[in-house]
């Protein structure tokens, strides 16, 4: 089966966040599935720097207000299609914002090209390459299922992911008509949102099947408390959602493979992390005193609950952690940490900024991975730190509470617990949580047993690429019984 997988980002190729990572990962997993994908990306300079046997498939005089050519090939490991368009995508940093860090103002087109060339593959025109599944993520590819089912029907099926509800690519309805949409698409029951347009919304009301990155948040996203507004149109179409978990890439994730880690390990060496640890306080100026070291490694928003955290900064000290923060974002929350290590000199420390190997050796080094978010969607870093014996301190939602088990008493005693998981999302329950996880790193047996549960859970793609693969499958009309993974 063949599949085309349409992402505005791809680990390694080009990265803001966790749908990098996930995008960049599934294919090789659904490999193992007969499904064979190749990746719809826009050719930013970073993937047209690292395009390998590069060939046009077909050359436009005028694609969204420019010259554009849409090439396959390979890059970053991944099988590509890349529209070369270099009047929307050739510009250098990152791929949503300009250098102002507001998003770029033909954010719209960009998109809405990306997406109208998914829906022309569909249609033929990647030739021998004749994807029956258009698996679309996010906003950024959420116009691809509209075109399909108004403009000419082209065979394909469509899938929607969605990474985070909390971007819905709005804008100002004037922009329709050089959308390329039929004019039926016009209408609130496809693209229109309160007199705006809004691509995920197009992509919710018109997909032939609706997923989402954890059950828990498609569970969420129905309610509004989650759905951000699109809760009425999610439970109208609940039959269409499912919520598939998130694996980590254990090529790229591996503690005993792992070569941006100063030692590595496995869960029975566990105690060589130690090294990890002590490169860390160094590299963060930290003092190598024997209190847990909790982590962050995050954009830094309020998504992410860290503006709480910061203000626990203070308790966590005095109850003898230490804390080291590596991410960007709110300049609230960037100024509160920075502020911390000025109050607590050796204890805390802020690297602000985004490093990938400096991510590997904090999940190697540090005691504790703290994502206190106030939603989210599955969540990785938290996989990274069960994979890495880095446990786990997160709140109750989304993917979170679907990957991590609290070390309540109970759980302890029955030897299942991977983590501190805490509700609700407020200030008061994070606190408690991160004093029960000093409390607990003060048990060694305690401690190292959840470590080494953790490291031992699966969160590997195996079960959900599979979940992926019957889903394709049931899309297609194949039976159930006739699937070959049963
Ligand atoms: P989200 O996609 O919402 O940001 P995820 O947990 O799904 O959250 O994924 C975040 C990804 O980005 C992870 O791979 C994480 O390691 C990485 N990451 C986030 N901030 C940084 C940073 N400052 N440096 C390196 N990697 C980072
Ligand atoms: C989004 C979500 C995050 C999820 C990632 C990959 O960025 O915020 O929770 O892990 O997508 O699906």
């Amino acid at each position: 089966m063949d599949v085309l997988s349409v992402a505005s980002e791809a680990y390694p190729l080009i990265k803001t966040g966790g749908l990098a990572d996930v995008t960049g990962a599934l294919p090789a997993a659904l490999a193992a599935h007969d499904v064979t994908v190749r990746t719809l990306l826009p050719g930013y300079p970073a993937v047209m720097g690292a395009l390998e046997d590069a060939r046009a498939l077909r050359e436009f005089g005028d694609y969204f207000g420019g010259p554009a050519t849409l090439l396959a090939g390979r890059a970053g490991g991944l099988d590509v299609i890349v529209l070369d368009a270099p009047h929307l995508y050739a510009r250098a940093g990152n791929p949503y914002l300009g250098p102002d860090r507001k998003d770029w103002p033909d954010n719209w087109r960009r998109f809405a090209a990306l997406s109208y060339a998914a829906y022309e593959i569909g249609g033929g025109a990647a030739g021998e390459f004749q994807p029956q599944i258009l698996h679309c993520h996010d906003w950024q590819a959420g116009l691809v299922p509209a075109y399909v089912r108004f403009n000419s029907p082209t065979p394909a099926k469509t899938i929607l992911t969605v990474h985070n509800i909390a971007f819905q690519g709005l804008f100002g309805f004037e922009i329709f008509n050089e959308l390329r949409l039929d004019y039926r698409a016009a209408q609130e029951s496809a693209v229109e949102y309160y007199g705006l347009i809004n691509y995920l919304k197009a992509g919710l009301q018109t997909a032939d099947q609706l997923t989402t990155v954890s059950p828990t948040y498609a569970l969420e996203i129905k309610t509004q408390a989650y759905g951000m507004g699109l809760e009425g149109l999610l439970s109208a179409r609940a039959d269409a959602l499912v919520g598939i978990t998130n694996g980590i890439d254990d090529r790229e994730w591996d503690p005993q493979t792992d070569r941006a880690l100063h030692t590595t390990y496995n869960h029975n060496s566990i105690e060589t992390r130690q090294a990890n640890r002590r490169a860390l306080e160094l590299r963060f100026n930290i003092d190598d005193t024997p209190g847990p070291l909790f982590s962050v490694v995050s954009r830094l928003t309020t998504q992410k609950g860290l503006d709480m955290l910061v203000g626990l900064v203070d308790d966590l000290v005095a109850a003898g952690g230490k804390l080291i923060v590596l991410g960007s974002g709110d300049a609230e929350i960037e100024n509160g940490f920075a502020g911390a290590v000025m109050r607590h000199p050796g204890k805390v420390g802020f690297n602000r900024g985004y490093d990938e190997p400096l991510s590997h050796l904090i999940q190697g080094g540090a005691d504790v991975m703290v994502v206190p978010s106030r939603f989210e969607p599955c969540g990785l870093t938290q996989l990274y730190g069960l994979r890495y014996g880095c446990v786990p301190l997160v709140s109750r939602v989304g993917g979170l509470a679907d990957t991590v088990i609290d070390a309540n008493e109970a759980a302890i005693e029955a030897g299942v617990a991977t983590g501190i998981v805490f509700a609700p999302a407020e200030p008061y329950a994070l606190r408690d949580a991160l004093l029960r996880a000093v409390q607990l790193h003060a048990r060694p047996k305690v401690w190292r047993k959840m470590q080494r549960r953790g490291m031992k859970s699966d969160v590997s793609w195996d079960a959900s690429a599979e979940k992926y693969a019957k889903l394709y499958r049931k899309l297609l009309g194949v039976r159930e019984d006739d699937q070959q993974d049963d």
